[in-house]
């Protein structure tokens, strides 16, 4: 965990990071409370397989606003995604701005979609994984870092009733300067009520995906 704050940085209010000793609990402690203690619903689909089997991509969305607790949980899940050595190589922009969201529509080639209730701007951060490895591998590792949190966030958001849409085409440079940082962004997340809930869509056969490796001889 970084002792030392940007300050530079606008954080969404209730977002505003607090300074932390290297072995306090709280962080982790105040993720878990994000995810089990707050506000929930009984409909709340906490079965992952089907939430997995359930989750269908949205483009199409309501502009009713995100309850704020479902926003901790989205934001708490990405956290707990593994990372590299547990360095978290990666940073979520968490975008509050809507001409910051219309920005990054323009940016996205105009993908009108992306301007949602919850923009999430997902972003590698190399520099924080401090392993003695080549860099070309310090980047693949935080791209995944930062792929696999986007991943955790998005099915969270199904769980609770939200849909999503993943943004990975768009103007990297104009991200960059658009949410100030040097950070390469990897994807968005766009998270809102559907309009319509639609079914999840259809994949190729599992056997013609898994290629098993047997034993040669
Ligand atoms: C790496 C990646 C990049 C994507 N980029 C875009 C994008 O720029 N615009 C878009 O509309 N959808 C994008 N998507 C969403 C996919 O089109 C969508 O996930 C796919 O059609 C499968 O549909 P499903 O999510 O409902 O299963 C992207 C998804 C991934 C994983």
């Amino acid at each position: 965990m970084d002792k030392k704050i940007d300050t530079t940085r606008a954080w969404p209010k209730g977002y505003e990071p607090v300074e932390e000793s290297d072995n306090d609990l709280s962080v982790r402690l105040g993720l878990m409370t994000s995810i089990l203690n707050k506000k929930t619903e009984k409909k709340l689909n906490t079965d992952i397989f089907k939430v997995m089997a359930t989750r269908r991509s949205t483009r199409k969305f309501s502009t009713n606003p995100i309850e704020k607790w479902k926003i901790d949980k989205i934001l708490a899940a990405a956290d707990t995604a593994p990372t590299a050595g547990n360095f978290q190589g990666f940073e979520i922009f968490y975008i509050s701005d809507k001409d910051t969201k219309e920005e990054l529509v323009k940016a996205a080639n105009n993908q009108s979609y992306v301007n949602t209730p919850l923009v999430l701007v997902f972003c590698m951060n190399p520099s924080r994984v401090k392993l003695d490895f080549p860099a070309k591998v310090i980047m693949k590792f935080s791209m995944q870092d930062a792929t696999l949190a986007a991943a955790y966030s998005q099915l969270a958001a199904s769980a609770l009733g939200l849909s999503s849409i993943w943004i990975g085409m768009f103007d990297e440079d104009r991200v960059k300067e658009i949410i100030g940082t040097d950070l390469r962004p990897t994807s968005f997340l766009c998270v809102g009520y559907p309009i319509k809930k639609r079914p999840a869509k259809q994949r190729r056969q599992l056997k013609e995906l898994i290629h098993v490796v047997e034993k040669k001889d």
